[in-house]
């Protein structure tokens, strides 16, 4: 299994580009799902693409860019197994791994400088699931939805 993958739609190519660079300075292999340009693009199916890598153990993590970071956790948090966390700080990216053991980083490249997402990328990479409790809690994340079905 690859670390990690990483995908934006048009409005967060650029800020992809910078975090690519940034994961390869640091040596870690990155998985890029696209976008490739800056046309515009519809960012649901580079979601796609990269949970479904993540749900086929293919790549471990993923970071996901677009406009707000919004649209790319609503897609990606319908993904089984997936918990993406839409982070505009480093304590959110602390915590989203410390507590929720996200798996997926979501980024909006119109609210944050690359400055600042490049410091929760690294808050994010250097966090660890703090397991215990919080493992319960994130089962029930899965588990209560599936108790609605008929
Ligand atoms: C694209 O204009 C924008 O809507 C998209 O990048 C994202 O912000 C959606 O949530």
């Amino acid at each position: 299994m690859q670390y990690l993958a990483i995908g934006s739609d048009h409005a967060g190519y650029e800020l992809k580009s910078i975090l690519k660079d940034y994961l390869l300075n640091r040596g870690i292999e990155v998985v890029d799902v696209g976008t490739h340009s800056l046309e515009s693009c519809d960012y649901p199916r580079f979601a796609h693409d990269l949970c479904v890598m993540i749900q086929n153990k293919q790549v471990e993590y993923g970071v996901l860019v677009c406009g707000t970071g919004i649209g790319m956790s609503m897609s990606a948090n319908r993904y089984r197994g997936i918990r993406a966390a839409l982070c505009a700080n480093e304590y959110h990216a602390r915590m989203s791994k410390a507590h929720n053991d996200s798996n997926v980083l979501c980024l909006g490249s119109r609210v944050i400088g690359s400055e600042l997402a490049l410091s929760i990328l690294a808050a994010w990479l250097e966090s660890v699931f703090e397991r215990d409790r919080h493992l319960r809690r994130v089962n029930l994340i899965d588990e209560l939805p599936n108790q609605n079905l008929a």
